[in-house]
């Protein structure tokens, strides 16, 4: 029986692709469901056309109510059984409470090299402080936001002249390298460290 695998999206889903790319074949998993926050994702109709069922419930109208909200996140995350929930670009922050139902089974890819900058603005606060590399990172989630074992890392360099708009064009597509290579390690049993480096 495969491992089913729900994705969480709040965008374009480009990371939800390439994890649903991958998930074919001998791969351990499938993807069950695509849920997201926000109803308007262009990530819900690539989902829709890869055949992967999918719901979305507009975080805004619940206000502060993150209780509320999560609520209903709940409902269709718990039908769809998931083994294995991968934060993909999904960009509320979700209770202790809502974490720690699905601990040591839920994953997050991050744009910045943890645990340096943690939260949002990743590439920009690179850039500003000097760094020579930057990158991405895949982890466990767990309450503390961006914090959570580390299970892979992939590094690119900052280039003299770089924007945060060219700096994350050429970390995403290592995101699409790592957090694919890392789900497949993780359905198989294997949580050790995978680091790759890019151009
Ligand atoms: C990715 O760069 C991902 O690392 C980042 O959002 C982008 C989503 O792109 N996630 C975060 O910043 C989470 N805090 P995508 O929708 O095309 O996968």
């Amino acid at each position: 029986m495969s491992l089913r695998v729900a994705i969480l999206i709040s965008g374009s889903g480009s990371n939800m692709v390439a994890l649903a790319d991958s998930m074919q074949g001998a791969h351990p998993a499938r993807p069950c469901l695509v849920l997201s926050n926000n109803p308007d994702a262009s990530g819900l109709d690539k989902a829709r056309a890869m055949g992967i069922p999918t719901a979305a419930f507009d975080h805004r109208p619940f206000g502060k109510d993150r209780a509320a909200f999560e609520a209903e996140l709940l409902k269709p995350l718990q039908q769809a059984r998931p083994d294995l929930i991968a934060l993909a670009g999904f960009m509320r922050v979700l209770s202790g409470d809502f974490v720690e139902r699905f601990e040591g089974r839920m994953l997050n890819i991050h744009p910045s090299l943890l645990p340096k900058y943690k939260g949002l603005n990743t590439h920009a606060r690179a850039i500003a402080a000097g760094d020579t590399e930057a990158g991405c990172t895949v982890h466990e989630v767990t309450a503390a936001l961006d914090d959570g074992p580390i299970l892979g890392q992939a590094r690119v360099p900052v280039l003299p002249g770089d924007t945060a708009e060219t700096l994350a064009a050429r970390v995403l597509p290592m995101e699409h390298r790592l957090y694919p290579a890392v789900l497949r390690r993780v359905a198989s049993g294997d949580r050790s460290l995978l680091t790759l480096s890019g151009p």
